[in-house]
């Protein structure tokens, strides 16, 4: 095993002092008024990083570069296989087109601390509209495009809007998905009432203006006047991005300029060893966390090449588009979710269509946003001879907790764990009291307070929402809702969720919002739903409904009704397919659902049948239902 030397003495510099860490780590960043205060509490009593510096993240992303002589470099490169079209912007394109957007948000009232919500297909204008957002000190808030017209809604009213930013449609594959019918009834749906929409028109779908709300993105930019950067206080929020907890109402994730910029770069150097001038490629979506942090911020914080990927893994045509970027645009690091690796290894098991690319670049793969599978991660091991590094993170760190931190040393990875805590997490497993368990016990994964810069400031509006869910249950910690162990040398796994969240192929997802969906269902009486272990994607949803007395509707009709009703009000990514029709569903004597052990059940794990159960004989049933429902 290598030493483990450096990263220890580097994590023992930021345990023995976090403050002077960071403040040693705030020189990563161009600041226009350095900060002096490095951590200090807000009117929420909640920790802040670096309140009294001042910056602009644009500027570091943008104008900073253009100063250090890198103008003419790519910034990022736009590889589309389902428009058949690539181009590239250098930093310089990048900057004015920004400024310009910028200029024309502010023509239309957009102004610091006020929010736009972006709900973009993979074109760089995605990362234009964030940026030019960020120009100004106005708030981002990017939905993701493959949620449907009610969850647009929802963030609408929660981040109140003064200016949407769309585009025309989006690609799946070989679908045109047109976006304007869905922004359309988003608004309508909605409480709040953007003044704006900015509209990007592609050449595959025209959309319909309604004037004088809807206004061309051209035309807006033909007229406007480049902005220059604004400066926001290290604690000013830069983004709210919504994610899923376990009831049906999303949190908006709040993100703060300062410790953002500083943190972005740090993991740079510390996770993804990358500097200026690397090509950088995280094929995500901006949408996610992961396209917030390493499509758009961190690699143009660094002066990197990034790749902007409007595809799929698969059928982009086939399972080598990764390889075929890689190779390509002499990506030095990629990003992924193991799931897509699952789905290339399912169409070219051989890794047939990897042999003959030229991946000479291409230095470690990374993969985070669900547990990376020891079969997955050796399939990929063994076709690439590449490191593949699994990290583990989450919307609300924006950077990884754990990961190999190849910057300082590249550790031996071990299969099915995380690595080691990186500098900045005080990592701790806990029992359900909140006492520290021992090595290679499975207990609560907590980190320690105060969490490093770049992590979540807020709930949006609703501070008391983040005290309830993260910090109230074991005070002096934040509560991850992950579950995982450390073995004896510090290498933690994380196992799965402690709570109603799962994640689909990648994409986190709230059982409970399906829940009351599936609740409103007339012929339902009560339901659960879990997410069942899949071989591709990860974890599928699965209904447990009983029926209310009465009801002879056919479960087969039932089933595909939920299907739709779910799919019209999350969208396709919910990937709701399976309804079980069931007697009765286990409880507590309290009356509380054991969804886990039925998840347990359902993945064919050994379970405890809990001791607070008030029918024991209910989960044989269920066994049974399940089975016979799996073997149909
Ligand atoms: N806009 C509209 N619809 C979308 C969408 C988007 N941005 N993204 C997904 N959908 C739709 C899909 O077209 C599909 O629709 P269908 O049911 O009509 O076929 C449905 O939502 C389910 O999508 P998904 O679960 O993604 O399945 P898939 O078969 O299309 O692709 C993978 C499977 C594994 C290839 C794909 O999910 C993937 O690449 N995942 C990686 C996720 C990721 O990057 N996560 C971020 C963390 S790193
Ligand atoms: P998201 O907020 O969408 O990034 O999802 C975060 C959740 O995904 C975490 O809380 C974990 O449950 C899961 N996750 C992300 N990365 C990993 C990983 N490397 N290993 C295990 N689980 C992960």
């Amino acid at each position: 095993m290598a030493s483990t030397q450096p990263y220890q003495q580097h994590y023992r510099q930021f345990s023995d002092n976090p403050e002077q860490f960071w403040r040693e780590q705030a020189d990563l960043i161009q600041w226009y008024r350095k900060p002096q205060t490095i951590l200090s509490k807000d009117n929420n009593d909640y920790y802040r990083w670096y309140s009294d510096g001042e910056l602009n993240t644009s500027y570091l992303c943008l104008d900073y570069h253009i100063e250090q002589g890198r103008g003419k470099q790519a910034a990022i490169i736009y590889d589309s296989p389902v428009t058949d079209s690539q181009y590239t912007l250098t930093y310089e394109e990048l900057r004015d087109q920004v400024a310009t957007l910028a200029g024309g948000l502010r023509q239309l009232g957009v102004e610091k601390g006020d929010r736009v919500v972006i709900y973009m297909p993979m074109v760089p204008e995605a990362a234009v509209a964030m940026l030019a957002c960020a120009r100004l000190g106005a708030v981002h808030s990017v939905v993701f495009g493959g949620f449907a017209p009610h969850e647009l809604a929802v963030r609408i009213d929660d981040a109140k809007p003064k200016v949407l930013i769309t585009a025309s449609c989006g690609i799946e594959v070989d679908k045109v998905i047109a976006y304007k019918p869905m922004v359309d009834q988003a608004i309508a749906e909605a409480g709040h009432k953007p003044e704006h929409t900015v509209l990007l028109q592609r050449q595959q779908c025209q959309a319909e203006m309604q004037t004088p709300r809807d206004i061309d993105w051209h035309q807006l930019m033909a007229n406007a006047q480049p902005a220059d950067p604004v400066a926001v206080s290290g604690s000013d929020p830069l983004y709210i991005l919504y994610t899923s907890g376990t009831t049906g109402k999303p949190k908006g994730v709040v993100r703060d300029n300062g410790g953002h910029a500083v943190a972005m770069r740090y993991s740079m150097k510390t996770v993804y060893d990358v500097q200026a001038g690397d090509t950088y490629w995280a094929a995500s979506d901006v949408g996610w966390v992961v396209g917030h942090s390493y499509i758009v911020y961190a690699p143009l914080l660094t002066g990197c090449t990034t790749i902007l990927f409007e595809g799929k893994p698969v059928r982009t045509p086939d399972a080598g588009a990764f390889w075929r970027v890689c190779a390509e645009h002499n990506v030095k690091v990629m990003f992924t979710a193991p799931t897509a690796f699952r789905a290339v290894r399912k169409e070219d098991p051989q890794g047939l269509l990897l042999q003959g690319q030229d991946l000479s670049s291409l230095e470690r793969i990374y993969l985070a946003g669900e547990r990376l599978d020891p079969s997955t991660y050796n399939w990929l091991s063994k076709h690439t001879g590449l490191p593949i590094l699994d990290h583990w993170w989450q919307t609300e760190t924006a950077w990884a907790i754990a990961g190999n931190p190849a910057g300082l040393e590249l550790l031996e990875p071990k299969a099915g764990s995380a690595t080691v805590p990186m500098p900045g997490y005080q990592v701790r497993i806990l029992d359900e009291i909140g006492e520290p368990l021992p090595a290679n016990n499975r207990g609560l994964i907590a980190i320690e307070l105060p969490l490093p810069p770049g992590t979540l400031a807020t709930i949006w509006g609703n501070h008391q929402r983040f005290e309830a869910g993260y910090l109230k249950q074991f005070p002096g910690y934040y509560v991850t809702g992950d579950e995982g162990y450390k073995d004896d040398d510090g290498y933690l796994y994380v196992m799965g969720r402690a709570d109603d969240v799962i994640n689909v192929a990648g994409h986190r997802l709230s059982t409970g919002e399906m829940e009351e969906i599936v609740g409103a269902h007339k012929a339902v009486a009560e339901c659960a739903v879990i997410g069942v272990a899949d071989e591709l994607k990860g974890q599928m949803p699965m209904g447990l409904v009983v029926l209310k007395d009465g009801q002879d509707i056919d479960p087969a009709a039932l089933s595909e009704q939920l299907r739709q009703d779910v799919r019209s009000r999350i969208g396709g990514i919910s990937c709701y397919r399976t309804t079980l029709v069931v007697d009765r569903l286990p409880k507590t004597r309290s009356g509380k659902i054991l969804r886990r052990t039925m998840r347990q059940i359902a993945d064919g794990r050994d379970y405890q049948v809990p001791s607070t159960i008030d029918d024991p004989a209910i989960l044989d049933e269920i066994k049974q239902q399940l089975a016979a429902a799996s073997g149909a």
